[in-house]
């Protein structure tokens, strides 16, 4: 595992989106695992303002995001399909066939749980972006969820609603439900890419790289991943022992 330090949250994207720039400079036809939350809006913006440039092109790049919440519709403002839209896919030069999320608006969603991980595993991503939250959860793999799990409908902790709620007009149209890539999927991935900011995620990082492996911290899996870079703001990093 490959843990850098950065001094803020713009030096923490711009190194992230060097990872991300040489996955696609290497490759053009990369497949990129993509996540949503304040985390990666600043590498969104670099890919962005890189594309305008013509310094990469994302003409043959595939996506493939982490989560989406449950029965909100697709272009509800804070769905995650409309974040991407907005934050990423609408200012770079991707198809938007090729962009890929799992659809919390199926009406049958074990049948939307088995499509996502059939798409996944026949795409491999050769990176997966991944923010953390608070109670240690990777997408809305909350803590408890098996290691093996595969795509799966969660009701979402409290504190994840609470934390979210800021996106939102009150903590009552928050879903309490989400639909997300299981922990296998992730794990799939051939390189994982975290990055996190700020004290109120110290605790989870501590736990996540330098405690045991244990479903209570579903992130703690990432020390199992043999191609893992890390990277935190100095606040993020200030608990880790190491
Ligand atoms: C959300 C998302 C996660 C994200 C996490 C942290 O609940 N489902 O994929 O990593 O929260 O979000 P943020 O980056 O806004 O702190």
């Amino acid at each position: 595992m490959k843990i850098i330090i950065a001094n803020d949250y713009d030096e923490v994207s711009r190194l992230a989106y060097g990872v991300i720039k040489n996955t696609v400079l290497a490759n053009p036809n990369a497949v990129l695992g993509l996540a949503t939350g304040s985390s990666p809006v600043g590498i969104y913006k670099l890919m962005a303002e890189d594309c305008a440039r013509g310094e990469v092109s994302y003409k043959n790049v595939k996506t493939v995001n982490l989560d989406e919440y449950v029965g909100l519709p697709k272009d509800h403002e804070q769905s995650y399909k409309r974040f991407m839209q907005d934050n990423l896919f609408n200012r770079i030069d991707i198809l938007p066939e090729n962009t890929h999320l799992p659809d919390g608006t199926a009406s049958d969603l074990q049948a939307e749980c088995s499509r996502y991980d059939a798409l996944v595993a026949s795409l491999k991503p050769d990176v997966q972006l991944l923010g953390i939250g608070r109670n240690g959860h990777i997408a809305f793999n909350e803590p408890g969820t098996p290691f093996d799990s595969n795509t799966h409908t969660i009701t979402l902790e409290e504190s994840t609603r609470v934390a979210n709620a800021k996106y939102f007009s009150s903590l009552n149209e928050v879903p309490r439900k989400a639909i997300t890539l299981g922990i296998k999927g992730i794990m799939s991935a051939k390189r994982l890419l975290l990055v996190a900011n700020g004290t109120e995620k110290s605790d989870a990082i501590a736990r996540a790289l330098g405690g045991p492996v244990d479903e209570s911290c579903p992130a703690s899996i990432l020390q199992k991943h043999g191609d893992v870079v890390v990277v935190l703001d100095k606040n993020a990093a200030s608990k880790l022992k190491f």
